[in-house]
């Protein structure tokens, strides 16, 4: 409907350019332009007449007439159109499981970076920031055509390894920690300690920098040592990957995703590439820096003075194969905005090099999250480990009365909501009450308002196809009026990267649903057909609530 309205305006105006937009509140209308307004500051004319002219011109198109019952002139020059209630009714009986996808963006090719943890080191809140995030924006961005990878950047890579080998040979005990139930919680300790110690015997420091190099340099030992530390990690790692439901593409590490260790082998093409370009100069102790034009940002390593190389060399070269081997249209890395300056200096890169265009390389950076009870710090060893999250997730959704599996389903879907439901880049303040909260904008007010209409549907004998014929009431339309628009907000979320406009959409629906849900009955009533029609649409409801909760990565459970 939205085409409709944008192609004939365009045949209509000559524009190139048309915006539609859908307004808040139905009062002004289902879609809404304000291309008269834009016209007449060009031409010098009255937008209100001129908004009036092209009114007139749409009303003698048929395809137009059909599809809205009103188009009015608003304000200073609003164009506001209303679809007509047969063809609200008839986009009813559009909504079904794939409701809401779309092959818009049929042939793309995007890889989509989310999770991104560091071997060795805990899993942090920001970490499962990424996580939700990212994997909610690959799921848009699927949903809307595009074909996804997703990929796991870890940070297996890094002088931290040399003291970790270090600290394992010289204080840990392998054997035992293979048996911890978190081996990353002693891997910490250890690290802790190497610091420690580091500060009473200066030797240390060398010892770490020793077995880094012979990391570098494949010692037997050194590989698997560090190997262990991806296997230690990732007992914790999958299983907050599967408590979360998220994953990533079989193609890279069989879903461990490609960490910065891959790449290692992969930099001296970068660099030769620099070099090439004569992107590469010598700072003054004998590193080599990339430069900015006017010095937009400060210069990026690429190789110490020593020789090794950086996060930013690892990076350039992650970019490099991903572009080499898939092509990409669109490559987009979830990582902490604290890393913002980072990425802005990595693309400024990679146009210089000439690998991509403006708008083809996206940092989704996200907010801290603030806890109420204070500040947490790594470095004091004073972590909040992601399980103890969880668990007090699924111990307070089972107070709050679910029940085993669907406590967990609750759980989940509430920390995932209370994420995606904001602009990535604020900052959040951890709040139970609010990431809970059965009747505010949360994961459990959708869930339960899914049961809620799944419930009604058990209590129903069959739903009846026919009810055409029914007067519909003001609850009932707005309703309608909101159904039409789930195809488009997702288009929307997702060439934003904002799956917080997909959570607002749900939870105005889900309101809408049971505002009318309080005030009309649905079951018993006086004609079979408004029972029928009511049951459809309460029916449709849940459907896209349902399909919306899964792009969000939120399972939806039939009963609570
Ligand atoms: N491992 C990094 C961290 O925890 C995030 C990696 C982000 N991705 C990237 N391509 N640099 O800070």
């Amino acid at each position: 409907m939205k085409e409709e309205i944008l192609n004939t305006l365009k045949e209509i105006t000559k524009e190139e350019i048309i915006q539609i937009d859908i307004p808040e509140n139905t009062l002004f209308g289902d879609y809404s332009s304000n291309i008269a307004m834009i016209m007449a500051k060009k031409e010098g004319k009255n937008p209100y007449t001129l908004a009036e002219e092209i009114v007139a011109k749409l009303q003698g198109k048929k395809n137009i007439k059909l599809i809205f019952e009103k188009i009015e002139v608003a304000g200073a020059g609003f164009i506001n159109f209303y679809i007509a209630k047969d063809i609200l009714l008839n986009n009813l009986k559009k909504v079904d499981e794939k409701y809401g996808n779309s092959d818009l963006n049929k042939g793309k090719i995007t890889i989509v970076e989310y999770s991104s943890p560091n071997i060795a080191k805990p899993f942090t809140i920001g970490h499962l920031r990424s996580t939700i995030i990212g994997d909610a924006v690959a799921n848009l961005l699927e949903a809307s055509g595009w074909k996804v990878f997703r990929d796991n950047h870890l940070g297996d890579w890094g002088t931290q390894f040399g003291k970790m080998i270090y600290a394992i040979k010289t204080w840990g005990n392998e054997g035992k920690i293979s048996k911890l139930d978190n081996p990353v919680k002693e891997l910490v300790t250890l690290y802790v300690k190497f610091h420690e110690e580091a500060e009473k015997n200066i030797n240390l420091e060398d010892e770490g920098r020793k077995w880094f190099k012979k990391l570098e340099e494949a010692d037997p030992e050194a590989k698997r040592i560090w190997k262990r530390c991806i296997d230690w990690s990732f007992v914790e790692f999958d299983r907050i990957y599967k408590s979360l439901n998220v994953s990533f593409s079989k193609e890279f590490e069989n879903g461990r995703g490609l960490g910065e260790s891959f790449f290692v082998n992969r930099m001296s093409g970068v660099i030769s590439e620099l070099e090439e370009r004569k992107l590469l100069k010598i700072g003054k102790e004998g590193a080599k820096l990339v430069f900015f034009e006017k010095d937009k940002y400060p210069p990026a390593m690429i190789i110490k003075k020593d020789g090794t190389t950086l996060y930013h060399t690892r990076d350039l070269a992650t970019d490099k194969y991903r572009l080499e081997k898939y092509n990409p249209d669109l490559i987009i890395n979830e990582v902490g905005s604290e890393q913002t300056l980072y990425f802005r200096q990595l693309f400024e890169m990679e146009k210089l090099l000439g690998w991509f265009k403006e708008g083809q390389r996206i940092h989704l950076g996200h907010g801290l999250y603030r806890f109420k009870e204070g500040k947490m710090s790594t470095r004091k060893g004073n972590v909040i480990w992601m399980e103890d999250v969880l668990k007090e997730a699924i111990e307070k959704a089972t107070k709050l009365g679910s029940k085993g599996k669907i406590s967990k389903i609750v759980a989940i879907g509430a920390l995932k909501y209370n994420d995606l439901k904001r602009d990535p880049k604020t900052e959040i303040v951890f709040d139970w009450n609010e990431i809970l909260n059965m009747n505010g904008n949360s994961g459990p007010y959708l869930q339960y308002t899914f049961a809620r209409t799944r419930s009604v549907l058990f209590k129903s004998k069959s739903i009846n196809k026919v009810y055409d014929a029914v007067n519909i009431n003001s609850e009932e339309e707005a309703i309608l009026r909101a159904i039409v628009h789930f195809p488009e907000v997702i288009l929307i979320s997702s060439s934003n990267y904002a799956p917080n406009l997909l959570c607002n959409y749900l939870f105005e629906l889900a309101s809408k649903f049971n505002t009318f849900y309080n005030k009309h009955s649905i079951l018993t009533n006086e004609n079979e057909s408004v029972t029928s029609f009511r049951l459809n649409l309460t029916k449709s409801v849940g459907q896209i609530i349902k399909n919306g909760l899964n792009i969000l990565g939120i399972e939806a459970p039939e009963r609570m």
